[in-house]
């Protein structure tokens, strides 16, 4: 796969090798379905300077309204950030960029909690689990594909015991909404993923955002991509990908991990697989080999599911019910989707 360098709308991929702000300028305007990222926290990581929080945030407003250029009508942004500390006092950088996102009028849908087990030990604070991702949309008519990401319910077989709906399931057997507080190990060093880039994104956070945010062919752009763990998640699902990166190293080792994925030899840690568990040490999910010219086996797997709620159409649009609720589990209107991962599907229709 060529993997460009400057941006085309025709580009699979473009990696970008310097400052995000020049090659958010070569991307024309609404052509974005998601621009998803975790930019430099001004924390004095190897590929940053700390600067001050004003000068911080204000190169952040330029950043993010040229995402906001970017952005399609019915895109959505997700920055995904951790704390700012100084002389170990914190700022939450989420609270601190927030009116930025505000000021250009975008929505707040979710503001997802992304909790981890592993980290550093403090000594004068509780430690840090969790970072944030906020996520927001253009508009009020935005991509929500629900029925992609829904993860297992608790009980599955469990069904109405009286009533009309005696003997049905009383859980939407596609699975149930994945919540907006994710547990996802992050990427340290026994983890399948890690390169020598000190901040990775795990893939399969971004496969998430990827599946519900945005539709196959659509562009999802990585301002600050720095391994390329957005565009794999985006390649992987057939989605067209873009992003900038200052340091060569890290360009350099994500164009190798989009070559091997595309060689059938990338090895990232599957969505399906629960976190580890002592006492449940048997749900063991090796870790998954992609190979972009291969259908994912869980894509493979989209023939209609038996739904028993009703029709049959993919929901690409957030669809609203006249009776105000979202379309979702347990809602009678749901339609049976694309499938999602082998883990909807297994636990959730077993009968
Ligand atoms: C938190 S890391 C993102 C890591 C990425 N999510 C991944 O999974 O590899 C932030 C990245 O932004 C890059 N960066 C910093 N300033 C930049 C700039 N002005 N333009 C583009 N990239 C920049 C850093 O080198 C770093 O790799």
């Amino acid at each position: 796969m060529e993997i460009a360098s400057h941006f085309d709308i025709n580009n699979r991929i473009t990696l970008y090798t310097g400052d995000c702000l020049d090659f958010l300028q070569e991307i024309p305007d609404q052509s974005a379905a998601l621009v998803v990222t975790s930019p430099p926290y001004n924390i004095g990581k190897e590929y940053e300077k700390k600067t001050s929080l004003a000068t911080y945030l204000a190169w952040q407003e330029n950043v993010i309204k040229e995402c906001y250029r970017i952005l399609r009508e019915d895109g959505s942004i997700c920055w995904e950030v951790g704390n700012y500390v100084n002389n170990g006092e914190i700022l939450p950088l989420d609270i601190m960029l927030f009116p930025i996102f505000n000021r250009l009028g975008l929505h707040l849908r979710n503001r997802i909690i992304w909790h981890f087990g592993h980290g550093l030990h403090c000594a004068n604070r509780f430690s840090g689990r969790y970072e944030t991702i906020l996520w927001f949309t253009k508009t009020d008519d935005y991509i929500f594909n629900l029925d992609s990401v829904r993860i297992p319910q608790k009980y599955p077989n469990k069904k109405y015991y009286k009533g009309e709906k005696k003997g049905e399931f009383s859980s939407n057997p596609l699975g149930k909404n994945p919540s907006d507080v994710w547990e996802i190990p992050n990427v340290k060093s026994n983890h399948v993923e890690k390169t020598i880039h000190p901040c990775q994104f795990p893939v399969e956070l971004v496969e998430r955002l990827v599946l519900a945010l945005t539709n196959e062919n659509d562009l999802v752009v990585d301002p600050f991509s720095g391994v390329g763990s957005t565009a794999i998640a985006a390649l992987m699902h057939h989605r067209k990908a873009a992003g900038s990166e200052i340091v060569e190293e890290y360009v350099a080792i994500a164009k190798q991990r989009i070559q091997d994925a595309e060689n059938g030899k990338l090895r990232i840690r599957p969505m399906e697989r629960p976190v580890y568990d002592p006492q449940e040490s048997k749900a063991y999910v090796p870790p998954k080999t992609i190979n972009l010219h291969q259908k994912m086996a869980s894509e493979s797997r989209r023939s209609p599911i038996r739904n028993p709620f009703s029709g049959a159409s993919r929901a690409t649009r957030a669809s609203r019910c006249p009776c105000g609720s979202r379309a979702g589990a347990g809602h009678p209107s749901v339609g049976s989707g694309r499938g999602g991962y082998a883990r909807h599907e297994g636990r959730a229709l077993s009968p």
